[in-house]
């Protein structure tokens, strides 16, 4: 017989309640703490590159020189799209959300790519190799075909960020562009339990093979509450327009009980560790680009916020900052959450490859509030509200 479930197990949000054992990374949102694989998120973004981390939290070790070289010139080979993926990118509307597109073309590319026996060392690889390679190229097509402009193809020659950049504008991105994406990528390619991942889990505890898998959490990153929150940021940055409106604007939104967008975390009880190292280079690249302004503005937002919101323990998240970033870099407020995508799509895998080897369907429980034992009313003698 089942355990019968109380209330009083019941944790909204599934906060605190353990979905998985993982060794992948590990947050301590009281210390401000996020490692990889045992190792610190700081020293990643000082010394490691996205597909060095990609691999790590893919493998769980850091790859030697020929590892690290396989597994680039793998990714570097099958950046390419086929021409029918474009096709279909084409024919959305250029209006819709990037985020849509975006699933759209990775549960189309499934179609190509048929990943059944989920549990084979070969289609776990080239199935990761595909959907990091490929996912960026989506994304570059979409943002360059609905404004009418053609298609850039992958280079093969040129690194992961540089690539992405180069495939929306035609031109190799200056080294420092490239490396403050790279950043952006290391920063965000994983983070625990999140809304995304547990969603990516889910679809992969059926055994659904891993485009199912990726398709789902891009689903959920969508949500403003999760990483559609970047896109926000800026919109609410737009909305204050001046340092001088910064504390009337904070205190009317607060006052009307809304949130500040790239505020608060449900794990961190400090600031994110993630938001410090993204300042730090989104400062580095305005002032090497003379762009400073949205960033001025967001650090006097952060400085204000903090002081109204500081006692309930919320603090600027991974969202804030890397909008200000992305917008430097020429890429259109509506695709940053793509951009967190294409970078988090290596912790939905790391995580897709832990759950399959071990895997359990996740079939919760709930809580039934509703009545017992109804009868059942034949329609010519239903009125509504009476039975
Ligand atoms: N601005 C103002 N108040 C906030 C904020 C915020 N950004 N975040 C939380 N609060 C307040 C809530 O109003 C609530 O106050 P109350 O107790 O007086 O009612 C309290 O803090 C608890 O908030 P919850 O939303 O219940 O806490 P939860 O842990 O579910 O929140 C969340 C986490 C969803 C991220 C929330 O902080 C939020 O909505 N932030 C804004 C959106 C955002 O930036 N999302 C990105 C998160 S990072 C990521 O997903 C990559």
């Amino acid at each position: 017989m089942t355990k019968p479930t109380t209330l009083h197990e019941f944790s909204p949000g599934l906060a605190d309640v353990p979905a998985a054992r993982s060794s992948i990374s590990y947050v301590d949102g009281q210390a401000g703490l996020l490692e990889y694989r045992g190792i610190r998120i700081a020293e990643m973004a000082a010394h490691s590159t996205f597909l060095e981390t990609s691999f790590l939290l893919l493998f769980g070790h850091l790859p030697t020189p020929d590892e690290l070289h396989r597994f680039s010139q793998d990714i570097s080979h099958h950046r390419r799209i086929k021409y029918r993926i474009t096709d279909l990118i084409k024919c959305l509307p250029e209006q819709g959300h990037p985020m849509d597109a975006l699933q759209a073309a990775v549960a189309a590319l499934g179609m190509y790519y048929p990943a059944r026996q989920v549990l084979d060392p070969e289609i776990q690889y080239w199935s990761v190799v595909r959907l990091i390679a490929k996912v960026p190229t989506i994304i570059a097509a979409y943002h360059r075909l609905r404004r009418g402009d053609h298609e850039i193809h992958p280079r093969d020659d040129v690194y992961h960020a540089s690539n992405f950049l180069y495939m929306l504008t035609e031109k190799v991105p200056h080294p420092s562009l490239a490396k403050a994406l790279d950043t952006c990528l290391i920063l965000h390619a994983e983070h625990t339990m999140n809304a995304s991942t547990f969603s990516g889990m889910v679809t992969a505890s059926t055994l659904a093979d891993p485009y199912s898998v990726v398709a789902s959490a891009l689903g959920t990153l969508k949500g403003p509450l999760h990483g559609g929150a970047t896109e926000e940021v800026v919109h609410m940055l737009e909305e204050i327009g001046s340092r001088e409106r910064v504390r009337t604007y904070l205190e009317k939104r607060l006052a009307a009980k809304h949130k500040l967008m790239g505020f608060g975390h449900r794990i961190y009880k400090v600031k994110d560790p993630r938001a410090i190292i993204l300042q730090k280079v989104a400062r580095g690249l305005a002032e090497d680009c003379g762009a400073s302004t949205l960033l001025d503005l967001a650090e006097e937002v952060e400085r204000v916020g903090e002081e109204l919101l500081r006692d309930k323990g919320i603090h600027p998240n991974v969202d804030f900052y890397s909008g200000a970033l992305y917008k430097t870099m020429g890429i259109d407020p509506d695709f940053f959450t793509t951009i967190f995508a294409m970078a988090r799509v290596s912790g939905w895998l790391a995580h897709w490859l832990e759950q399959i080897k071990d895997n359990k369907l996740f079939r919760p429980d709930q809580i039934y509030e509703g009545p017992h034992g109804r009868a059942y009313v034949p329609i010519d003698r239903r009125v509504r509200g009476v039975e």
